[in-house]
């Protein structure tokens, strides 16, 4: 019995020894000290021994035991520590490694030109002003002398939601709202935002796109004050050699009203393919504010005038930066962007 269990010892620490991970090394320790181990079978079968043997081989077993659990034990440790080992190994990190370089973003382009004409408009002592993009019917087009079944609101295909909402057309609904607010005080602000059309999309077009808006009320206000306003825009977004006219043209909400184009900086107004060969490139709209607007905004228009002028920032920041296609601006592909980040 004795050299049986002896044997069972040497034989459970050689296979202790060769366990080559933790499960192997479980499995060695459920076929020698498991509940149907051998060494189990011994101490259960002690009853059948004599009363001199019981104690010796019961001593004996239970050694056997304990030096078989001890190797496991430490076996188990050192399976742990050569694990931990090979993971540090995997997972060792060069710090001397030069980082990866981060992607720094910037404002948009569109961002950066709204942001420059704004400037311009605050030097000159204009405020900027808010409106919703969901109008109402009355501020879009009935405030602006556009009333239903007018020709004009055929020029400005909508977005209705319902008879009197729709998605703004343009921000000239804001010159409306403004002038209810300062109730009858003078009012020079302008209005940046989105504003949106049935249109299909093509280099030219887009269903939304931004507006700039400007106002300006008070009294004895003339044409030749929206002309310098203007040419002072012009020549600080465009350069100082820019040349302005201004061309007749139709606004229900102004009258008279006017284009202005500025002078070809590609040909310097010879002509060319981009301004068509006419040396020009219209820019915005503008005219005198239209009595009719001006009285049921709650201004006399016996004593108050004004002038308003509407722009396209992409129609600027394309002629600025030389841009072919409006969708440019909204479809966000990186390397277009990129280009105009500031540095
Ligand atoms: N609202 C006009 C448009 O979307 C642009 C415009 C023209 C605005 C003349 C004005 C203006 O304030 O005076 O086409």
């Amino acid at each position: 019995m004795k050299e049986q269990l002896k044997e069972l010892e040497t034989e459970a620490l050689e296979k202790v020894q060769l366990a080559e991970d933790t499960k192997a090394l479980q499995d060695v320790r459920v076929a020698y000290l498991g509940k149907k181990g051998p060494i189990t079978e011994v101490l259960r079968g002690m009853g059948r021994l004599s009363k001199e043997e019981r104690p010796v081989i019961g001593q004996l077993a239970n050694e056997v035991r304990e030096h078989i659990q001890d190797a496991i034990d430490s076996k188990q440790n050192s399976l742990e520590e050569a694990a931990l080992d090979k993971q540090l190994e995997e997972e060792k990190l060069d710090v001397t490694l030069p980082g990866r370089p981060v992607q720094v973003g910037g404002p948009h382009l569109l961002t950066n030109i709204l942001e420059e004409i704004e400037d311009l408009f605050i030097g000159m002592g204009f405020e900027i002003k808010e409106g919703p993009e969901v109008e109402t019917d009355y501020y879009n087009f009935e405030a602006l002398n556009l009333p239903k079944g007018h020709p004009a609101r055929d020029m400005q295909d909508s977005f209705y939601i319902t008879e009197e909402l729709l998605l703004r057309t343009h921000t000239s609904p804001v010159q409306a709202r403004t002038m209810k607010q300062k109730d009858g005080e003078p009012v020079r602000m302008i209005c940046p935002g989105k504003v949106y059309r049935r249109d299909t999309d093509d280099a030219t077009h887009s269903h939304q796109f931004t507006q700039v808006e400007g106002l300006l009320v008070d009294k004895n206000v003339r044409m030749s004050d929206l002309k310098g306003v203007l040419n002072t825009f012009a020549k600080q977004m465009f350069g100082s050699e820019r040349d302005i006219r201004l061309r007749p043209s139709f606004f229900p909400f102004t009258e008279p009203s006017v284009e202005m184009d500025i002078s070809c900086k590609v040909c310097d107004g010879k002509g060319c393919s981009v301004c068509k060969g006419t040396g020009w490139i219209e820019i915005l709209g503008a005219g005198m504010v239209h009595p009719n607007v001006l009285e049921m905004a709650g201004y006399d228009p016996d004593v108050y005038s004004g002038f308003a002028f509407g722009m396209g920032p992409e129609r600027i920041a394309m002629l600025k930066y030389g841009v072919d296609d409006i969708r440019h601006f909204y479809t966000n592909d990186i390397r277009f962007l990129k280009q105009y980040h500031k540095v």
